[in-house]
Formats: C-alpha cells, sequence, structure tokens
C-alpha cells in the first residue's frame, strides 16, 4: 500500500481509538482508554448507556453478557450490581479483576492527559424519560472539563443529540449512522440536532457520499477501520478521521 501523508497533517489526528485500545485491551476499560492515549492517540470513543437506577453504565452492548463477568441488561441493573463486575476477564487471563469504569473515571482521565474524549450516547432501552437521565447525567459529569471543544457528543438517537444540543449548546455534535438508516435525510437530520458532524458506517461508504457531507460542511468520521489500505483511501476522500481499534499500530506505521 502507498500510504500517503505528504502534508503536515498528524495521523494521531486520523486515527480516533475505539473503545480504546480495543485491539489489544479489554474494550471501554480505563487501561484500554488510557492505552490509547499513551500510544499518542488525540481521541478515544467510548459508550456510554443509563442503569436502571439512573447510574451510568460505560459499556458497548445494551446487556453486560459478552464483556463482563456477570449478565444483565443495563435497563435492569442498579450501581450494586456494577461494584466487583469483572470487564477484562473475557478478553484475556492478563485482565481478570479489571473493573467497569465509571464516566466519572473517563473524565478524571481526559484531564489528566489533556486529551479528547467522543462519548458516544446509547439509545437506552428504557424510554424517554431514562433518555432525559441520560443526558443530564452526562452533562453534569462533563462540567468537569473546561474546555467544551475536547469533548464530541455522537449518537444514533436524534432524540438524544437534539435534547442534549437544546440543553448545552456549547458541545459538538455527530450524528453516527449505519448504512442501513443513512437515507436521504442524513442533512435535515444534522441540521435538526445541530450536528457540525457526520459519523457514518464504512460498509457501503463511497467517495461521493463523503464529499456530500464535506460539501454540507461537516467533519466526516467513519467507524470502523481495522485496514491501513482502507484507511489509506479514505483519507484520500477527504475524510477527516477514522474509528479503529489499532490506533497504536496505525500511527506508529503512518508516522514512520
Ligand atoms: O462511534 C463509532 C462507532 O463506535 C459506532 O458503532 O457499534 O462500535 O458503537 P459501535
Ligand atoms: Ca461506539
Amino acid at each position: 500500500v502507498d500510504l500517503i501523508w505528504a502534508d503536515s497533517a498528524d495521523p494521531a489526528d486520523f486515527f480516533w481509538a475505539h473503545r480504546g485500545l480495543s485491539g489489544s485491551y479489554p474494550e471501554n476499560t480505563i487501561p484500554s482508554l488510557s492505552a490509547a492515549y499513551e500510544s499518542g492517540a488525540k481521541w478515544i470513543e467510548t459508550d456510554v448507556d443509563i442503569c436502571d437506577d439512573g447510574t451510568l453504565l460505560i459499556c458497548h452492548d445494551s446487556t453486560l453478557d459478552r464483556t463482563t463477568n456477570v449478565s444483565g441488561r443495563a435497563v435492569d441493573l442498579v450501581a450494586e450490581d456494577l461494584a466487583h463486575v469483572d470487564a477484562g476477564g473475557w478478553f484475556s487471563p492478563k485482565f481478570v479483576g479489571t473493573p467497569l469504569p465509571s464516566l466519572d473515571e473517563v473524565v478524571a482521565l481526559v484531564n489528566e492527559t489533556g486529551g479528547n474524549l467522543n462519548l458516544e450516547l446509547k439509545p437506552t432501552e428504557a424510554g424517554a424519560r431514562a433518555a432525559h437521565s441520560l443526558v443530564s447525567g452526562v452533562l453534569d459529569e462533563l462540567e468537569a472539563i473546561e474546555d467544551p471543544s475536547r469533548v464530541l457528543i455522537s449518537s444514533f438517537s436524534p432524540l438524544l443529540l437534539a435534547t442534549l444540543h437544546q440543553a448545552a449548546p456549547q458541545y459538538p455534535i455527530a450524528c453516527l449512522f449505519e448504512q442501513a438508516t443513512l437515507g436521504p435525510d442524513w442533512l435535515t437530520v444534522c441540521e435538526l440536532v445541530g450536528a457540525s458532524a457526520i459519523h457514518p458506517e464504512l460498509a457501503g461508504l463511497t467517495r461521493e457520499m463523503v464529499q456530500e457531507f464535506k460539501a454540507a460542511g461537516l467533519q466526516v468520521h467513519v467507524w470502523t477501520v481495522n485496514d491501513l489500505a482502507t484507511a489509506n483511501k479514505l483519507r484520500n476522500w477527504g475524510v477527516d478521521a477514522v474509528f479503529t481499534d489499532f490506533a497504536d499500530r496505525f500511527i506508529a506505521a503512518w508516522a514512520n
């Protein structure tokens, strides 16, 4: 692959760490997020959901089954259920005992490192009231980050994004789309929620689509790109960043 990085741009701006360094660490844990920053990534991505008692949960799936040693849906859990969860052993025996992080800990890491955070609000299965609690809980935690431009809020749910944007317009917003939901109304959705970025799925993405997103004035961040040849092609198309599970390797490869 002929890698293009002829300009002075920094590869650390291009490769965003999807659930942290999730190729080498248990996703969405502090070791994964912290290793991503240590490897030079400027942006980490993580997912936040809400439990039955209003506790915020850093977890990608709507259940804990795949990524921890317990099972259950976020909507059925309370804080006590999360206290002794092992979120590392499923990935490798090396990580047995890794706790589930709180959003508070993620925010502390962002502040310690001076990094940037893309926080994805998971569409809660608990309905509109919980959606409101999710947004207000997240906003309470984010207050500890002084500069709102270091945070990018994304979601597949226009309701969550619009609710957040109305309450706290200082935070940049990104609309997430799967190809299946990327219909002709993408621009209307982005405008309605005040988005400055669009996060389309890689599968089915074309150069023409990227050009349309850019022509609309949006930053384009594509998920999830785990090979360098594809990353290279997307950069040629004008994509601003890609989410990858291998931010460490890709930043190093491109820098050399
Ligand atoms: O935010 C980009 C990407 O994380 C969206 O998909 O399923 O990995 O949360 P998913
Ligand atoms: Ca995500």
